[in-house]
């Protein structure tokens, strides 16, 4: 088992199925009103480079409602680089706590604070990547269907969120066809490490310029904002280029009866309008919630030797 999370191409499908199931019971368990003490006594260093209110939330609840508690790193404190290089902070923080969850822009800056700690290192998103999402929607989706007879279409940007998608889709098995402009598409590193384990797995992978391709006759379809934090200033433009790309009452008429997913937050009236937003397909906050139960799932599998199934 890999000592961290840092991508779910990491992880075999009997893996991620385990985290999952287990995150159905940490669901149900917590909507008992139960809190099985599972990490007591744990501590769990967040680190945040970007904006939060899911990730740290979740994170933050989940691990003290496992019996653990959770302590904020803030970039300008810490100074990973310029007060302290990052092997040092890792080394440091493997030397106090259980495990380190870390927002960076930086993808490669997770991976090194991953090699040089002796602790679990999980992603809490980096401009690459967004495992712990990809777990929340796979939960989500296993909860409505199979995840292996699952057809999902990802329409607008192919960014971390789509990658992460991507690369569990392939894990998994399931079918996953995704949309996006010219010059948008998923990273071509990406693409090629789907393939290379959908090739052993089964998935199907669709890469297509066209929404109406990527949507028709699909159960899932799963946008995500058109800028991604960092890229503030091409806001504008990025407007004009994701235009076709938005999910409306005119492209969901070629799946009626799909299910709507985004990881949240949403730019209403553009990626996505408001009306399906808050429709009745909308499983915006299902997958919401099942941010905390995946991810206690992923602590509980990391933290402690003997995780409880
Ligand atoms: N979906 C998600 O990661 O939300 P936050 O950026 O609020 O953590
Ligand atoms: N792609 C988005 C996801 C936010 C949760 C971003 O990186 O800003």
């Amino acid at each position: 088992m890999p000592k961290d999370f840092l991508t779910v191409a990491d992880w075999t499908a009997s893996e991620l199925g385990e985290i999952l199931s287990r995150a159905q019971t940490l669901r149900e368990l917590h909507r008992a009103g139960e809190r099985p003490q599972t990490l007591l006594g744990r501590t769990l260093a967040m680190y945040f480079e970007k904006p939060s209110l899911r990730t740290h939330v979740t994170f933050e609840a989940g691990i003290e409602q496992l019996g653990g508690h959770a302590v904020l790193l803030r970039p300008e404190q810490v100074g990973i680089g310029t007060r302290e290089s990052p092997r040092d902070v890792a080394l440091n923080l493997s030397r106090w706590v259980d495990g380190l969850m870390a927002r960076t822009f930086s993808h490669e800056l997770l991976e090194q604070l991953a090699q040089e700690a002796s602790i679990p290192v999980i992603n809490g998103l980096t401009d690459l990547l967004h495992p712990c999402q990809a777990m929340a929607d796979l939960q989500t989706i296993a909860a409505i269907m199979e995840p292996g007879e699952a057809v999902v279409a990802f329409v607008g940007d192919g960014n971390n969120v789509s990658h992460s998608l991507m690369l569990l889709s392939a894990v998994m098995g399931m079918k996953i066809r995704i949309a996006t402009p010219q010059g948008h598409q998923p990273a071509v590193e990406i693409q090629r490490q789907a393939e290379g384990i959908a090739s052993s797995t089964g998935a199907q992978i669709l890469l297509t310029e066209d929404p109406f391709e990527a949507v028709i006759g699909s159960n899932f379809i799963y946008t995500d904002t058109w800028t991604s934090m960092g890229q503030e200033d091409e806001a504008e433009l990025r407007r004009q280029i994701f235009a076709p790309y938005q999910v409306n009452q005119k492209l969901v008429e070629v799946a009626p009866e799909a299910w709507l997913m985004h990881c949240l937050p949403a730019h209403r009236g553009e990626e996505i309008t408001s009306e399906l937003l808050d429709g009745g397909q909308s499983l915006i906050y299902e997958q919401a919630e099942n941010r905390l139960h995946a991810q206690k799932a992923v602590l509980e599998r990391l933290l402690v030797a003997t995780p409880p199934t």
